[in-house]
């Protein structure tokens, strides 16, 4: 009995760190001030955030299709020009923004891509990344309240 708890606490101690955003406690607050410090310098997401043009608006991502960013801040702007890669991706392999594919998104862009459209040679315009999970977690979160 004693052998079998101490498995299961070690087995869990052992792959929170590694399991996808859904596991992580997540901190709304610290997601704002990492986006702030990563994402503004690309896109729209709040007037006090940030007013870049370079990547698509990020209000309401969670609730809309990819591909389907504003160019600027609001509603009332043309939509973005997305790369051709991305945009073949969303025509031959089309996915939903969920916790999951934001995730693996914004860990590595161009990987997201070659992986959905099977082809070493995709590239996505959005070359930054997030290699920490935690931190991921958190600007997902923050993302899904950005309305
Ligand atoms: C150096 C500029 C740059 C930075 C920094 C950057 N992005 Fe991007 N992002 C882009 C560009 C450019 C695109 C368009 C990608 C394409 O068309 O292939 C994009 C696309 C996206 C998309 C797809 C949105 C849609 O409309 O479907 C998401 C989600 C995204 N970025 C999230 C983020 C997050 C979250 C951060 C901060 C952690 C971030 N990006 C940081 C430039 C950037």
């Amino acid at each position: 009995m004693m052998v079998t708890a101490t498995l299961i606490v070690g087995t869990l101690a052992t792959v929170a760190p590694v399991s996808t955003s859904g596991a992580l406690a997540q901190d709304a607050a610290r997601g704002a001030r990492l986006a702030a410090e990563h994402c503004a310098r690309c896109h729209y997401l709040t007037p006090e955030l940030g007013n870049s043009d370079i990547g698509p608006g990020l209000v309401g991502v969670t609730n809309r299709p990819p591909g389907s960013g504003a160019a600027g801040p609001g509603p009332a702007n043309d939509s973005y020009p997305y790369g051709e890669d991305f945009k073949q991706a969303m025509a031959l392999n089309p996915w939903q923004w969920t916790g999951q594919t934001l995730d693996a998104y914004i860990r590595d862009p161009t990987l997201f891509l070659r992986q959905r459209l099977g082809r070493k040679e995709a590239r996505s315009k959005m070359t930054y990344k997030i290699p920490d999970p935690g931190d991921r977690a958190d600007i997902i979160e923050f993302l899904r309240q950005l309305r």
